[in-house]
């Protein structure tokens, strides 16, 4: 049947997605299958049943695309997507209601802290200690994103982050380095470390600089490859996720590992990392588009 990739959408990760979009797009066209772009900025929903869509590979990120809404409305048309349902994708798209349920899991997350207009900031900074990540729940893409170095700078990187979300965030640092991990059906594939040559892993630095150095395999030791795949799966099936997603996390000095967030329509630009595992996998970037959408649920 005739598959819509959805992208684009009107979030403020629009770009980001029509990026992901056109890679997938090509990748699924030159597999044979009869795909075609399908902008929600630009079409009715309604447009997919007239126009004869039988299924969606669903690449929109953030609200919308990647919340749950979209997710709800295919339900109710009956129209099978790639990807996470309603509440794997709402809870996502949250990083606090996150946060919230890999805790109640006894699952390892920073110490972090909800701020509002009337936060007692300075002593927020003297409970977590400096650095800070402030950040809005509801973004991707680390738009809205503060890392905090200085005492008295939380109010002004909270002010920042709440012009995106009236919830936001101030994380504790931890510093032993960056990772991701894929999780694609019911298997984690290899983690990725991320060493981004601007102070953190920024807008610019995922998918705009070419100086952030990626490494996959990441250099952990066997054992602790494992430990961290192992834990991907298990945040993912708390939240409840299916299909694919990919696992943000923090590793210390010790070789303690903190997880940040999952992301239900994880990137998938040519900078991207769920290709760059499916890859070291033996997976190419059309072998993966064509895994993912083979796991549409009906
Ligand atoms: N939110 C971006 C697209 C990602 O997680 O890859
Ligand atoms: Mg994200």
């Amino acid at each position: 049947g005739k598959v819509a990739v959805m992208m684009g959408g009107s979030s403020s990760e629009r770009e980001v997605s029509l990026m992901s979009g056109a890679g997938v797009l090509a990748a699924l066209q030159s597999r044979g299958v009869d795909a075609h772009a399908f902008d929600p900025a630009e079409r009715p929903l309604s447009a997919l049943k007239d126009e004869g869509f039988t299924r969606v590979f669903n690449i929109l990120h953030g609200p919308f695309g990647e919340d749950g809404t979209l997710q709800g409305a295919l339900e109710a048309m009956g129209i099978p997507y790639t990807g996470c349902g309603v509440m794997a994708s709402a809870i996502c798209m949250d990083k606090w209601r996150t946060k919230l349920l890999w805790k109640g899991a006894g699952l390892p997350i920073p110490a972090f802290e909800l701020l509002s207009a009337d936060s007692d900031f300075a002593a927020i900074e003297a409970k977590l200690g400096l650095p800070i990540f402030v950040k809005p729940a509801t973004e991707g893409s680390s738009i809205g994103i503060t890392k905090v170095k200085e005492a008295g700078a939380l109010k002004a990187a909270y002010e920042e982050a709440s012009r995106y979300d009236n919830i936001v965030l101030a994380e504790q640092f931890i510093g032993g380095g960056e990772y991701t991990c894929a999780v694609i059906g019911d298997e984690a594939y290899p983690t990725i470390k991320i060493e981004p040559a601007t102070e953190y892993y920024d807008y610019d630095a995922k998918y705009f600089r070419d100086d952030t150095v990626y490494r996959c395999p990441s250099g952990l030791d066997e054992a602790t490859e494992a430990r961290a795949r192992a834990l991907a799966v298990q945040a993912f099936r708390v939240l409840g996720c299916r299909g694919w997603a990919r696992i943000d996390f923090l590793m210390d000095e010790a070789g303690g590992i903190y997880l940040l967030e999952a992301n239900t329509n994880p990137g998938m630009t040519s900078h991207s990392l769920v290709p760059m595992a499916a890859r070291v996998q033996g997976l190419s970037y059309e072998d993966l588009c064509v895994k993912i959408l083979e796991s549409v649920h009906v």
